[in-house]
């Protein structure tokens, strides 16, 4: 593994749960970069089947010069697992090593081990300290940031979960080398999302380097890692709970998680979902008057070319409706898009069933 220089770092300012972000590579295997971890007797690393065997044994080792005891969990690999059973290994695995409340919990992998081991956190003994080790690109550039935590429901997506800050995030850019191809797209389609709702300028940039960050060049997953990191702490600093601004992440997501919940959780990745769901956001925002043609037209392209789809599986109008009315954003059973106001502007409003409907026929599979 690659030796970092000098992580960028990006702060989350809230007050007295503020923690840094670390962005480099090699940073796994540098004690050093753990200084925003409080002492404890005991560290709780959980990671998944795929991710364990590749980066446990680095973080064990440089863990093991802090804690008296390391210890290790992993759980099955999937979204399909984000659930109460798999959860509840977790607490098996603290209760059963006496953990008690200073023990810090590590999340290492992607955003369903971060979202789990979260949630863990912050209900064990009423809330132990986290850190966050994201080991894909849609994690590092969004899950493990900001606090939200929480696994599915059948019947909705995160539907159960709270809001719990870790203490740090240490996003090692060299685990990106393993991750594949079709989940490096997928947090691509976090990435994109940064640009229409907060920031043209920096989606333009992406336009420019979409091939280069579908090769994996460091440099431009660095500065993509970085400038994602820097506008989810924008947000968020303003509004952790997401009473207003916060909503605007949620671009593409209401469409995006009717599909991965109508489908089947783990049938499309979370981001392939996101990615066709910002088509079809982006084309009810069109509808709405926020956007011109050529601006759904260029979004569009930009997904398509970080290698995610662009055309909605076909479950039916009535079926996504039924689905996006069990969104955490409806409000009295109305459903609350985040639609683009204008390019690099987003806000949360209802829109006529009627149009919705022909957002999807246009935007579905036939
Ligand atoms: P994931 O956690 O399922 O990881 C994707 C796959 O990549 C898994 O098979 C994993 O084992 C594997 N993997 C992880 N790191 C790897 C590596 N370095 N090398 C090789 N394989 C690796 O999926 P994800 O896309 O990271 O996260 C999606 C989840 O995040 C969804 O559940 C979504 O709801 C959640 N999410 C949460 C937030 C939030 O704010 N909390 C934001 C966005 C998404
Ligand atoms: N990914 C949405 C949020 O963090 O608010």
């Amino acid at each position: 593994m690659p030796v970092s220089v000098s992580p960028e770092r990006v702060e989350i300012q809230l007050g007295e749960r503020s923690y840094p972000i670390l962005i480099g590579s090699g940073l796994l295997g540098e004690p050093g970069h753990f200084d925003a971890v409080p002492a404890a007797a005991a560290a709780l690393i959980v990671s998944n089947t795929t991710v364990a065997p590749l980066y446990v044994r680095a973080l064990r080792d440089t863990l093991s010069g802090r804690f008296q005891a390391v210890h290790v969990l992993e759980l099955p690999d999937g979204e399909v697992h984000k659930d109460w059973q798999t959860l509840n290994l977790i607490f098996d695995a603290l209760l059963g090593h006496g953990c008690d409340r200073r023990t810090v919990l590590f999340a290492l992998g992607g955003g369903v081990v971060g979202d789990m081991v979260g949630f863990a956190a912050a209900s064990y003994m009423r809330g132990v300290p986290f850190v966050q080790v994201p080991t894909t690109l849609l994690a590092q550039v969004d899950s493990s940031v900001g606090g939200k935590t929480a696994i599915n429901h059948p019947l909705g997506k995160n539907m159960i979960g709270a809001f719990y800050q870790p203490r740090l995030v240490l996003c090692d850019l060299a685990t990106l080398a393993t991750l594949p191809a079709r989940e490096l797209s997928a947090g691509l389609a976090e990435i994109i999302k940064y640009g229409p709702i907060y920031d043209m300028a920096f989606f333009d940039w992406i336009e420019e380097h979409i091939d280069g960050l579908m090769a994996r060049d460091p440099a431009a997953l660095a500065h993509a890692v970085r400038r994602s990191c820097e506008i989810k702490a924008a947000v968020v600093g303003k509004d952790e709970r997401e009473t207003g601004l916060r909503a605007i992440l949620n671009f593409g997501h209401t469409f995006g998680h009717a599909i991965e919940s109508g489908l089947g959780y783990g049938e499309w990745l979370h981001g392939e979902a996101v990615g066709c769901g910002m088509v079809l956001a982006a084309r009810l925002s069109q509808r709405l008057g926020g956007v011109d043609e050529a601006f759904v037209q260029r979004l569009t392209a930009l997904i398509e070319r970080a290698g995610l789809p662009v055309v909605a599986p076909a479950l039916g109008a009535e079926r996504y409706l039924e689905l996006m009315r069990i969104d955490k954003k409806s409000e009295a059973g109305e459903i609350r898009f985040v639609v683009i106001d204008k390019p690099g502007s987003a806000v949360m409003r209802g829109a006529p069933d009627a149009i919705v409907r022909e957002v999807l026929a246009q935007g579905c599979a036939a």
